[in-house]
């Protein structure tokens, strides 16, 4: 397949700067997490990446341990045999700190496991560096300095242009960022949990540290924030296919099956689909500057990339769906 992008794929897509830094980041971007493994369909892997690049999304997200380690190499192959000629146009992310290879150095955040994790992504993707990369989670028994200081020396060596942190609360988060500034590298995002259903970083001061902004991920609560499970579980879903999801399973979507066919109507009234509104509801949340969807068609991610150019959440729309979620979202970590 010859890939030719579409010429208006700036059109409708919005940029936002990420943290104190001058990188643009697409409000919206795509993830690997799901569906982009060597035994997944490769050309609907290939169509994903196209349809996404031709809505405008920019920033595309792997990390060593996706797809049981397979999506950096489908990625990579991808990236690198049909947007090798736009690759200037395109953010390239991996992260360090879930398991990936057995023994003691295979996850965490020691400066050999970090430094030899960056060297496999790049290694498996084939890229020659990353544009954004990230502690994929705080290490309580390494100190930060460790962790911090080893993806500044990766940066310097020209493996990685940005760092960022996943997962981290706000203070952890904070002291990466001085720690990283102390050597003149930006740290420029943390990438966090947060949708309509999981509100758990309001009360961890993720989005009080202002030298970063929010990349927030699983925004539908991985499918629940569409119209997908009003009547029960798909064969062709994500909770279909994956029973034992510890996030999406009967016994998580059950329970809110009326509040979200509450939404799907607000959603409609706005014009829009439920999923396209939860996206919009975090669009219009403090720091965030991208949303980070998962998707196994490319439709959905058309769907999803319209958000961007949707009116805003009425504040009364914003809490009406606060009422109807009343008792039914994780607030506390
Ligand atoms: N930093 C971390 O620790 C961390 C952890 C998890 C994820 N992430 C990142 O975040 C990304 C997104 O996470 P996620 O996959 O959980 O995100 P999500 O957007 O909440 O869920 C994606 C799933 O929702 C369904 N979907 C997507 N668009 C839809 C639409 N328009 N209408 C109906 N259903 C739709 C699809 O599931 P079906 O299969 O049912 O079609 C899709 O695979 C990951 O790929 C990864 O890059 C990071």
């Amino acid at each position: 397949m010859n890939y030719i992008p579409s010429s208006s794929r700036y059109d409708n897509m919005q940029y936002n700067y990420a943290g104190k830094s001058g990188l643009k980041l697409p409000a919206v971007q795509l993830g690997m997490w799901y569906n982009f493994g060597t035994d997944a369909d490769f050309e609907n892997c290939k169509k994903m990446i196209f349809t996404a690049f031709d809505c405008g999304i920019t920033m595309f997200d792997i990390a060593n341990n996706y797809c049981k380690s397979t999506a950096e190499i489908v990625a990579g192959e991808i990236f690198r045999k049909h947007l090798s000629s736009h690759r200037d146009e395109i953010l390239i992310t991996s992260k360090a700190g879930y398991k990936d290879i057995e023994g003691p150095y295979g996850e965490w955040g020691s400066k050999k496991s970090v430094i030899a994790s960056l060297d496999r992504s790049l290694r498996k993707t084939g890229l020659d560096y990353f544009d954004v990369f990230y502690s994929h989670r705080f290490d309580p028994n390494t100190p930060l300095e460790e962790t911090i200081n080893a993806l500044c020396d990766a940066v310097k060596q020209g493996k990685a242009l940005y760092l960022a942190v996943s997962n981290y609360d706000g203070k952890s988060a904070q002291k990466a960022f001085e720690i990283a500034k102390s050597r003149n590298v930006p740290l420029i995002v943390n990438q966090v949990r947060y949708n309509i259903f999981d509100r758990r970083i309001e009360s961890n001061g993720a989005q009080d540290t202002e030298d970063l902004s929010l990349v927030c991920y699983s925004p539908l609560e991985q499918g629940l924030l569409s119209n997908k499970y009003v009547n029960g579980i798909p064969e062709d879903s994500r909770a279909g296919r994956e029973p034992t999801n510890p996030w999406l399973n009967k016994e998580t979507i059950f329970p809110r099956v009326e509040a979200v066919k509450k939404m799907c109507e607000i959603a409609n009234s706005r014009g829009q689909s439920l999923s396209q509104m939860a996206i919009r509801w975090l669009l219009q949340r403090k720091r965030v500057a991208s949303v980070l969807i998962g998707a196994s068609k490319p439709e959905q991610i058309k769907d999803c990339a319209k958000a961007v150019s949707s009116s805003e959440i009425s504040e009364s729309d914003m809490q009406k769906i606060d009422e109807i979620t009343s008792g039914l979202y994780i607030e506390k970590m």
